[in-house]
């Protein structure tokens, strides 16, 4: 998608972008010379290596030596994309960029939700602050939240009536095609619809790029009948198991601490960020997903759980820091005192013993041994037994392996055991059915059986969709390696984000339900088919993954490799820089090498 922008809109976005002001948005720059220079926010720096120049519009740390354009330091500070960091640009600049149509269709929806929302956020806010939301005003402060903070996360209140916000989009000329799309409206036929936020103080939810995608609604007057929360319903733009709620507020304490706080809920985030302590994402009461710990690791890979003391936080913990661990994230875990949570811990003791308590993370290992001990009978050997299966489950997943025996280490220690029995015991463990789901003999591809020659390129994108259907596991496996660009074929694209979409770890996907969402009669003949023909039981499932990885993998580098190729020798014709092409090229190849080598895949399977 990238290539078919053209060089000269790349250009003309990096030439309306002023380096120093995007740059002084993160750090503090300070002029020297014809240049700029700041401490480096890649590197802990003490004294200022990093030089902007505005007249080249280039950045360098003499430090780590990290160096770009625009596009790169966006690349490299907020982890996007070369083609989010050129659309992100681009939007700021005014700039319109081309896109294909299927892509400029789901831009153009997503472009209006954003734009909803935003209009939605603005008027919950004015509510708020309107003498109809004095009650909600006086809730918020009584909660201790001060006018600060509900500027500051753009907190809001939803009128009580039916259609408050209905009547308000007819004013402002809002269609309500779009109040239903983004979820603001509920229609029960055509003429009954209503607002779905009522009488609720409202929480946006901001996206990194400072976009509303949705919001959570927490009613005021404690209704029996009525839900504590409600939230948006999924959306093209408001997808949860995607979403890390405070991140847009916190993610630059989150990288200059190089720690996240994770909590559960929307009001114990705020309580937390009034009291000073910023370095804090939610999530909102759903249960953790691999694509919310990625997002994390692209700020720190030190995460402290902190839940409520309840057994749902604790085996939410549990749950969560499994998943953290495999994305190779350090847990440790904060408990609360019984019936406390963030919120009311924080105001009825105090930041200082908060912070005290930060002070004292337990060890996953150690939390999860005593959740254990509460669950199973430590006396009995078939009770022991369970009790360190699981722990060992646990500390398969640690990818450090100094970091792994440490942890079996404390558990050799707290049972009293000999670490080379656990460590037999862990291997043991590691070859079962359960740790490694498929059998490892490779027998012929399954795909060999079909009649119509399709390229292997074909073939790996049919595969790695069937993988999916067979077990939604895949799904985030396959996102840890690819982009849905590398996707040719545009129904499998249409089917893997609305798949994205309505991802939950514990659920395979239903085929009536995704063919439910899909109108085009292609699409789903090409549901159905991939559903029925499941990937063959004696197929080594990691084995075909990896390959159909390298396959969609090597296309996409070969054609970057090529593209660069070309604008470097247009640009040596026109005598104009080719440092930085030169620079992609050689990182394109030594990533190209690392893909034949099959040595980018992180986990050994
Ligand atoms: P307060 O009562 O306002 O302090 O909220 P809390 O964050 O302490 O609530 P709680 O610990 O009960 O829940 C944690 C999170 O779970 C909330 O922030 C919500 O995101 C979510 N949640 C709680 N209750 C509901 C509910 O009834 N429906 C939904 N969809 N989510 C809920
Ligand atoms: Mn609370």
């Amino acid at each position: 998608m990238t290539d078919k922008i053209s060089e000269d809109k790349i250009t003309q976005v990096r030439d309306a972008t002023d380096i120093v002001s995007l740059v002084s948005q993160y750090l503090s720059l300070k002029r020297s010379g014809k240049n700029y220079l700041g401490l480096c926010p890649f590197h802990s720096d003490s004294s200022p290596s990093f030089s902007v120049n505005p007249q080249n519009q280039y950045y360098y740390c003499f430090g780590c030596q990290k160096g770009g354009n625009v596009f790169n330091f966006l690349m490299e500070m907020e982890k996007m994309t070369f083609r989010e960091a050129l659309v992100f640009l681009a939007e700021k600049a005014g700039i319109a960029l081309p896109s294909s149509d299927a892509d400029s269709e789901l831009e153009r929806e997503k472009e209006a939700l954003y734009f909803v929302n935003r209009w939605a956020a603005n008027y919950f806010y004015k509510n708020l602050m309107s003498a109809s939301g004095k009650a909600a005003l006086d809730y918020l402060h009584r909660r201790g939240i001060s006018n600060e903070m509900i500027k500051k996360f753009g907190l809001g209140y939803s009128l009580p009536g039916w259609d408050n916000l209905i009547q308000q989009a007819r004013k402002d000329a809002v269609s309500p095609e779009m109040l239903l799309k983004a979820g603001l409206m509920i229609r029960k036929s055509d003429s009954a619809q209503y607002d779905r936020f009522r009488g609720r103080f409202m929480i946006p939810i901001i996206s990194v790029h400072k976009k509303v995608l949705g919001f959570g609604g927490r009613i005021i007057q404690q209704d029996e009948n009525q839900p504590k929360y409600i939230n948006s319903p999924e959306t093209a733009i408001y997808q949860k198991s995607y979403i890390l709620f405070g991140l847009y507020q916190s993610r630059q304490a989150i990288r200059d601490q190089d720690q996240a706080i994770f909590v559960e809920g929307y009001t114990d985030l705020i309580s937390l960020f009034q009291a000073g302590i910023h370095n804090v994402v939610a999530t909102s009461g759903t249960a953790l997903t691999p694509f919310q710990a990625r997002l994390i690791k692209r700020y720190t890979e030190n995460v402290i759980l902190l839940y409520d003391a309840d057994t749902a936080g604790s085996l939410a913990a549990i749950r969560g820091a499994d998943i953290f661990l495999d994305q190779g994230l350090e847990v440790n875990i904060v408990t609360l005192p019984a019936g406390t949570d963030p919120d009311s811990f924080i105001r009825d003791y105090g930041v200082s013993d908060f912070k005290k308590l930060l002070q004292q993370p337990s060890s996953l290992i150690r939390f999860k041994i005593n959740i254990l001990l509460k669950k199973y009978d430590r006396s009995s050997s078939q009770g022991m037994t369970q009790i360190i299966n699981e722990l060992l489950s646990s500390i398969l997943r640690i990818r450090n392996s100094i970091k792994q025996n440490l942890a079996i280490k404390e558990v050799a220690e707290y049972f009293s055991l000999e670490e080379r029995a656990l460590l037999q015991q862990m291997q043991t463990l590691s070859r079962s059915p359960s740790a490694q789901p498929f059998s490892r003999e490779q027998k012929s591809s399954p795909t060999q059986t079909q009649t119509k020659t399709k390229s292997k390129y074909e073939i790996a994108e049919e595969d790695l969709l069937r993988l999916v259907f067979s077990d939604s596991k895949w799904l985030p496996e396959i996102f840890d390696y690819l982009k849905l660009d590398d996707f040719f074929d545009k129904d499998y694209r249409q089917i893997l984000s609305y798949l994205l979409s309505i991802y939950d770890q514990d659920q395979n996907f239903d085929q009536a339900t995704v063919l439910k969402s899909v109108s085009h009669p292609d699409v789903s003949a090409k549901i159905s088919s991939l559903v029925n023909r499941t990937v063959d039981e004696s197929v080594d499932r990691w084995q075909l993954f990896k390959d159909c990885v390298v396959i969609l993998k090597k296309r996409h580098l070969e054609n970057r490799l090529h593209n660069l190729a070309q604008q470097i020798k247009s640009a040596q014709e026109k005598e104009t820089e080719t440092d930085i092409y030169l620079k992609q090229y050689r990182r394109c190849q030594q990533e190209l090498k690392a893909v034949e080598d099959r040595v980018f895949f992180k986990k050994d399977f």
